[in-house]
């Protein structure tokens, strides 16, 4: 496979990001009048705006230059047919069949995966139908008011933020909550007010082997059978997995197993029945919207030339921040409420899969991976980290999400026009983007007539990037289009890397280890603990403290 830095597109780039070379915002503005029209795109209902990014036209024709030269076309055809792209597991990463048309067809091993998830999906469909119009009911008779989704990583966090961002699309008569954390704080919580008999569980766990899901699913069955009996658990949860076995050894019977393939990575799973949760809130309607939404900018990304084609243009921009310039993080700053958990969700999609220090062939990488992925809803982080974005020493390149309209307020609706919040959300958005991008020189300081010792802490040094994406509105079909842009730059990033952004050994080791401890902090007795000194002190400090 090519080594992206034997390129010589990646040499230019190299030399582009040399202090002296680098690009100057104001400069840049300043010379092209266009610029703003010549570095917005768009896909779909997203309108995408690089014009704030660190990069002139030569930078970004060695940008596409470099993803010429590692094949990025190619390697883009591959994963959509159903290539094993997923070397270290001999797998396809398929998340785009899950919202291919019926009509369509990709084979792996000599199966039809579409048909695979249609079929999946009636079943999902039939199933929302039955629990919604009261048709499923617990076991004493009574309608399901209350979904319980126990999942973690890619089995929690794509519906938590989905079903949070959908607010207003949601269904009447069922509220959803999603338990994740082993803490039995979380799960208390969920089940704190929740009524046995007319409560749903779905566990989430594509390997039905997470010892966090489990535990949870343990407990909710315990607290299910003191108050309904043995025979509940059959009609008060279901399973999503690809494992029958286990699923099945812990009382969930196949009818109330919904399949995941292991062709999905969970990261890339909400689309598949792990969004089943999301489905029962929204209505099958509404799920099939959400999951248009990313057939859209699937089409986009197949069929678009490379110099025109927003996910790799969004995915080479960020690789130009992280491997060139150098900047270590990146924020996601959604200027929307219901967007909150969206920069947790993206830390899964972009660390879990771009967070590797070797090529796919097992080659070191020298050159940096993934930034790290953080951030919070807009305007609030304003009134806490923005202060670092402007003036501290470490340059954050930025995602700021916006939307013309307000999500559906139905109580805020009454009063009024709720565009008095959105037009100052939004307001301050745009002067972020812009503080950021052009700061605020000494001399304008000085000239605004700043007291003379104030003028250097009054200074804002700017040229800091970000893009800003903005779609009208906020529905399931944009989030499915937001989504999928996300997942497709993450991805094309990786091409470029040559790492295989599908698989997740980095999370195995401290599974294994907490397997041990754990056997060591329930132990009547301590055993002389095998560890490093610092972990058995804590062993033997949790044991003295019980
Ligand atoms: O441990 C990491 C991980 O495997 C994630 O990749 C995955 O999304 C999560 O755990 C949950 O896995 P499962 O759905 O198998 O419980």
């Amino acid at each position: 496979m090519v080594n992206p830095t034997q390129t010589a597109a990646w040499q230019d780039l190299v030399s582009y990001a040399q202090a002296d070379q680098r690009p100057r915002l104001r400069d840049l503005f300043e010379a092209s009048p266009e610029r703003a029209d010549q570095l917005t795109v768009a896909v779909g209902d997203l309108t995408v705006d690089f014009s704030k990014q660190l990069v002139t036209a030569e930078i970004i024709s060695s940008l596409l230059a470099l993803a010429e030269n590692v094949g990025v076309g190619d390697q883009i055809a591959a994963l959509l047919a159903g290539a094993p792209l997923n070397t270290t597991e001999a797998r396809p990463a398929l998340h785009t069949a899950l919202r291919a048309p019926r009509h369509e067809t990709i084979m792996v091993n000599n199966r039809d995966v579409v048909a695979d998830v249609h079929a999946m999906r009636d079943r999902m469909v039939a199933f929302a139908h039955e629990v919604r119009n009261g048709q499923r009911t617990g076991a004493t008779g009574r309608p399901f008011t209350q979904v319980i989704n126990l999942g973690i990583g890619g089995s929690d966090l794509g519906p938590a933020m989905a079903y949070e961002a959908l607010a207003g699309y949601r269904q009447p008569g069922l509220r959803c909550c999603f338990v994740s954390n082993v803490d039995a704080a979380d799960l208390d919580d969920a089940l704190s007010g929740a009524d046995p008999e007319t409560t749903l569980f779905i566990v989430s766990s594509k390997s039905f082997s997470t010892s966090e899901t489990l535990t949870n699913a343990e407990t909710a069955r315990r607290w299910l059978t003191r108050h309904l009996g043995e025979q509940a658990t059959s009609r008060h949860m279901v399973a999503i997995s690809a494992n029958s076995e286990r699923t099945r050894e812990f009382g969930i019977e196949p009818d109330n197993r919904f399949d995941v393939w292991d062709w999905v990575g969970g990261r890339y799973s909400l689309d598949s029945a792990i969004g089943l949760s999301l489905m029962l809130a929204l209505g099958p309607d509404g799920f099939g919207e959400f999951l248009d939404g990313f057939r859209l900018v699937d089409e986009h990304f197949a069929q678009t030339p490379l110099s025109e084609n927003v996910p790799v243009l969004m995915g080479l921009i960020s690789l130009w921040n992280r491997s060139f310039l150098d900047f270590p993080t990146r924020a996601v700053l959604p200027y929307s409420h219901a967007l909150r958990r969206f920069p947790a969700y993206l830390q899964q999609l972009e660390m879990e899969s771009n967070g590797k220090q070797v090529r796919a062939d097992g080659d070191p990488v020298d050159y940096p991976t993934a930034p790290v992925i953080w951030g919070e809803p807009g305007t609030n982080g304003q009134h806490s980290f923005h202060q670092l974005l402007h003036q501290g020493t470490t340059t954050v390149p930025c995602d700021f999400i916006a939307f013309a309209r307000a999500t559906p307020t139905p109580t805020l609706d009454q009063l009024g026009d709720p565009g008095v919040h959105q037009e100052l959300l939004v307001a301050n958005c745009f002067a972020q983007a812009e503080a950021l991008a052009f700061g605020r020189t000494a001399a304008e300081v000085a000239q605004d007539g700043a007291e003379p010792e104030l003028v250097n802490h009054r200074t804002f040094p700017g040229n800091r990037p970000s893009t800003v994406i903005m779609a009208r509105q906020l529905t399931p079909s944009t989030l499915g289009q937001l989504i999928a842009l996300y997942e497709h730059q993450v991805v094309v990033q990786a091409m470029v890397w040559g790492i295989n952004p599908f698989d997740q050994w980095g999370v195995e080791l401290g599974k294994q280890l907490a397997t041990g401890i754990v056997d060591e902090l329930r132990r009547d007795q301590p055993t002389g603990s095998q560890h490093d000194s610092s972990t058995n002190k804590l062993i033997a400090h949790f044991r003295s403290e019980r």
